[in-house]
This record gives structure tokens, sequence and C-alpha cells, in this order.
């Protein structure tokens, strides 16, 4: 297909901008493009967070689940930076369906990561046919309740599962973690969270790699000078989500993060959301995934 022409904008190179913030329910704000960490081995973790930390980026993503909180938490503690300035995502893992097992969860991560606190704790996984994801919500209430996590939300939660926790939480979530890519755009989810001031996180935003050699995206990329990853990654933050790429080596990291001093035009961003094809990365589907329980 044919493009316009791209907007105008600065000449291609590093960015000193500073990466954007996005607001939080219940306070604090998070950096817009965060480094994930599915997937990477805990013996490469540490180098790998800290590569991230030492070309920008001050937003890290792990899980129990992912098997490396202790080195990301290492890494963060030897950077030097000030642990207010590092925002440190984590999850609660699906085997824990039961508030004590879900307590004991929380303290390990808050053990394991050993940051003091952590910025951001969600509940992986809904899980709505094997738990009761209202009263697993409880426990990241007393975890907010008690200022060790500073705000909590959600993961792979839909609509449905959305609207029973609004109707019974005593605190909203700030966030829920999704799959966003360009060929599953998920716009009817995003307009919910905008509507009820949750904050949309892409998980998976080059849909591993698998978009990153489509036509539209390599036109689109080539026309900036740029590459397709950074195409896409400045797509997700022009759409206001954050995003949160993986990649396991310094320069894959800092030219994700380099996508602060171009801008893609109306017509390439609508080109990009016109891949969408409903097709998820991840194989799991939030509406029936047990959790291998
Ligand atoms: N909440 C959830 O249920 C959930 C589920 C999945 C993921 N996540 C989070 O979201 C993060 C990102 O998702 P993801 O890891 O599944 O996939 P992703 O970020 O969409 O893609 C990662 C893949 O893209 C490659 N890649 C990265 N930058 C590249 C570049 N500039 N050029 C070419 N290839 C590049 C990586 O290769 P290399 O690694 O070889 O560099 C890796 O194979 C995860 O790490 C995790 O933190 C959350």
């Amino acid at each position: 297909m044919t493009l316009p022409p791209p907007a105008q904008g600065p000449a291609p190179g590093p960015s000193t901008a500073p990466v954007p913030r996005i607001a939080l329910r219940g306070g604090g704000t998070v950096p817009q493009i965060g480094a994930g960490t599915y997937k990477i081995p805990p013996e490469r973790t540490r180098d790998i967070v800290r590569d991230a930390l030492d070309v920008g980026y001050r937003h890290v993503d792990t899980a129990e689940m992912y098997g490396n909180e202790r080195e990301v938490g290492e890494a963060v503690r030897a950077s030097g930076l000030d642990r207010a300035d590092v925002f440190v995502t984590s999850k609660l893992d699906n085997p824990y369906l039961e508030p004590d097992d879900a307590r004991a969860a929380f303290e390990r991560t808050l053990a394991d990561l050993d940051l003091g606190y952590v910025d951001l704790f969600l509940v992986h996984w809904p899980l709505p046919t094997v738990s009761d994801y209202v009263a697993r919500w409880r426990v990241l209430e007393e975890a907010y309740a008690s200022g060790r996590a500073k705000a909590i939300g959600v993961s792979n939660f839909t609509v449905r599962h959305l609207e029973r926790l609004l109707a019974e939480a005593d605190v909203p979530p700030a966030v829920n973690q999704i799959e966003v890519q360009p060929y599953l755009v998920q716009d009817e989810l995003r307009s919910f969270h905008a509507r009820h001031g949750i904050v949309t996180e892409a998980w998976s935003p080059l849909a591993r790699g698998q978009v990153l050699d489509d036509p539209v995206v390599v036109q689109v990329a080539a026309s900036h000078g740029r590459t397709p990853a950074q195409v896409v990654v400045r797509w997700h933050l022009q759409r206001g989500d954050v995003v949160i790429p993986k990649a396991s080596s310094r320069d894959r990291l800092a030219e994700n993060a380099d996508v602060l001093d171009f801008t893609l035009g109306e017509h390439e961003m609508a080109a990009i959301t016109g891949l969408d094809a409903g097709r998820r990365t991840g194989t799991a589907d939030p509406e029936t995934f047990t959790g291998g329980h």
C-alpha cells in the first residue's frame, strides 16, 4: 500500500527528551516506556536490567512467574539510582487463589525485590473459572493500604471482569496490563479503561517480533529512517498507552526507547491501527485460562 508522506519532524538521532509519564489513580506517575523481562533468565537479568537503566529506562516490568524478581531488585539497587526514580512492577502469580497464599506471595515478592516497596502490583490473570478474582483483589487492597504497593492494578482482565471489580472493590485498579499490538489493537477495552480512569499497559507490544516485518510497518519505518520496532513503540506512545517492550541486548533496549524525537502522522497511525486482526500473540484466553488449576 502507499502511504502519504510522513509528518515533518526533527532529524532522527538520540533523544534527550525525558520519557513522558502518565498519572495513576491514587497518586504517582508511571514512565510511559518500561523494560519487559518475561523469558529473561535469572542469570542474564542483572546485566540486562543494568543495561536498561544505563540507557535511560526508569521502569521495569517483572513478575513472580518470570523467576527473576530477585535479579531485577539487585540490578536496581546496584544502579546507584534513587529508589524513587525507578518504577518497578510485579504481579501476583496464578497458583495463589486463596487470600492467605496471595498475602504470602506478596511478602515473597517484596523480599525478593528487596526494594522496600513495589511501585505497582498486579493480579497477573483473572482466572475466572477457577477463582474469585475479587477475593484476590482484596489482598492487593491491603498491600496498597500498607503503603508497600504504591499502586495496584490487574492484568488480562476483560470488560466483564473489570465491571465486576469496579462494582465490588474499595480501591479501583489503576492499571490493566493487556496484550496490545498492531494485530490486536484492543480499542473496545482501551476505551472502557479511558472511561474509568484505568491506564492501559501494552504487553507483547511488538507482538513478540511478529509485526516487525509487516509491510505497512516496514514502509512507515523506512519513510522516517527508523526501525520497525521504533515505529511500533512510537505508535503505542501516541495512542497514550504505557508500553513495555522486552529486549535482550543493550543495543535493542536503546533502540526501542529512542522514539521521542519523531512523530507518526495521522494516516500512519491509522494505517498501523488498521492492521488489527484480533490476533493474540499469547495463547491464553483471559475468559478461559485456568493458570494450570
Ligand atoms: N501481564 C502479562 O500477562 C504479560 C504477558 C506477556 C508479557 N508481559 C510483559 O510484557 C513484556 C513484553 O512482552 P513480550 O516479551 O512478550 O514481547 P515483545 O516485547 O512484544 O517482544 C519481545 C521480542 O521482540 C524482540 N525484539 C525486541 N526489540 C527488538 C528490536 N528492536 N528489533 C527486533 N526484535 C526485537 C525480542 O528479542 P530479544 O529478546 O532477542 O532481544 C523478543 O524476541 C514482557 O517481557 C513482560 O514484561 C506481560
